[in-house]
């Protein structure tokens, strides 16, 4: 029995900051961003949009009645959570109209934790092979008017649903994860927003990349040659693009050395118009890979490095199956050109509006676009999202 992913979907807010205008107006030089970051927008969320509208619209645009019927697990991976106590898989649940008898919870680890995700859902599956699962990573990534995170902020999620005989690819047992203590990025729960020390996270990533590679190789017997092609962890471009010139063997064969960074430039397409969305931003890479690349085919092997601050962070592999390219959509990037372009004026306004609750814990939002569904209103403290017809 194999056990992979056999659908995904994304969904990101229905706004966007261009990086020149950005540059602009915080007296940067606009190839700073274009070149230095690889970044040429982010995705911005209004108040009415959060990590469990952006998780709900991204799985209602790949789920059927029968996946509503035989999911039986529900798993949300976030680092911008709404609640410390209930979980958003549970709001996400009843959003989507999933059969009753499904476990519902919340995983955190920074970026890295729908990998772990990934992980319980095949452990689950290889048990109950007629089940599914639906992983979801979705995040909402704010530094802050003016931080030193600015430029990579970004709002999307990642759904994936997880079986047996998967249609798009299957997991392979050669997963290899690291944990080590630092801090990097972090935000204690009476923070909005993180604290982060960029020019630390930027070199532990790629040194937790550098020694997870090396134990991975020493375990499979393996090199770069074995692989179609990598994604990495975007919090934004340029540094995985470093990853992979990090772990880039200078005596490989220049056809592989191609290939690897020609399927890299497709597995950025998607994450330079986006922004950093934290745990979704592997797997959006993934998403832009398969949509986008022209040479990948079936039985490639893809690898993957998983990458949370604080910090976690795994390697595994992944082949994709025949006939994946059915499972895919070759028209997303209209749904990315067709996002409402919002001046700086306006992002700071829009990302950075907070719900005034009155003393009973009422708030009413102003009319936003948002995807397939919103945050009405909150009652009570209680937050009513509500889907569009
Ligand atoms: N033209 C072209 N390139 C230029 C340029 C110009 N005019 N001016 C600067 N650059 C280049 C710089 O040389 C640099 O590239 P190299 O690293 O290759 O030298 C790049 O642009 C960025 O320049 P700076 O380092 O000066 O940029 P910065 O001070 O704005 O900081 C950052 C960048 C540290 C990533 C900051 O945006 C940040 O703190 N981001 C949040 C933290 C983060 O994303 N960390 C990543 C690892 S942690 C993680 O992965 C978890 C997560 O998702 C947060």
């Amino acid at each position: 029995m194999t056990i992979g992913i056999d659908k995904i979907g994304f969904a990101t807010s229905q706004y966007v900051l261009p990086m020149t205008d950005l540059a602009q107006a915080r007296n940067q030089d606009p190839e700073k961003f274009s070149q230095g970051l690889m970044l040429d927008a982010l995705s911005i969320t209004p108040v009415t949009d959060d990590i469990i509208t952006l998780a709900a619209s991204a799985a209602q645009s790949i789920l059927d009645d029968e996946d509503r019927q035989t999911i039986d697990m529900v798993i949300l991976a976030t680092e911008s959570s709404i609640d410390q106590s209930k979980a958003g898989s549970v709001y996400v649940h009843q959003l989507l109209g999933i059969q009753p008898f499904a476990r519902s919870i919340e995983m955190k680890e920074a970026c890295y934790s729908a990998t772990a995700g990934l992980d319980y859902a095949k452990l689950h599956i290889e048990k109950y092979p007629q089940s599914r699962v639906l992983v979801i990573a979705s995040d909402i990534a704010k530094y802050g008017i003016d931080s030193s995170g600015e430029s990579t902020q970004g709002s999307g999620a990642i759904a994936m649903l997880v079986s047996s005989n998967p249609r798009i690819l299957s997991f392979n047992d050669d997963n290899v994860a690291q944990t080590r203590d630092i801090m990097d990025f972090w935000r204690p729960n009476y923070s909005s927003t993180p604290f982060v020390d960029g020019m630390y996270s930027t070199k532990q990533y790629l040194d937790c990349l550098k020694t997870t590679w090396a134990e991975y190789q020493r375990r499979e017997e393996t090199d770069l040659s074995d692989f179609a092609a990598f994604c990495f962890h975007l919090p934004f471009p340029k540094l995985a693009l470093k990853g992979l010139n990090k772990i880039m063997d200078k005596s490989l064969d220049d056809s592989v050395k191609t290939r690897l960074k020609d399927n890299f430039d497709q597995s950025i397409t998607y994450s330079r118009q986006v922004g950093n969305i934290y745990t979704g931003s592997l797997y959006l890479g993934l998403l832009s890979l398969l949509e986008n690349s022209q040479t990948l085919k079936a039985g490639d092997k893809i690898g993957l490095f998983s990458y949370g601050s604080g910090a976690v962070c795994e390697i595994f592999s992944v082949n994709l199956v025949k006939g994946f390219e059915k499972m895919l959509r070759n028209d997303r990037k209209k749904d990315l050109e067709n996002r409402q372009v919002i001046s700086v004026d306006q992002y700071e306004q829009l990302f950075y509006e907070e719900a005034h609750l009155d003393q009973d814990g009422n708030a009413t939002f102003a009319d936003y676009k948002t995807g397939a569904f919103y945050l009405e209103a909150i009652q009570g403290h209680k937050r009513l999202y509500k889907g569009k017809d």
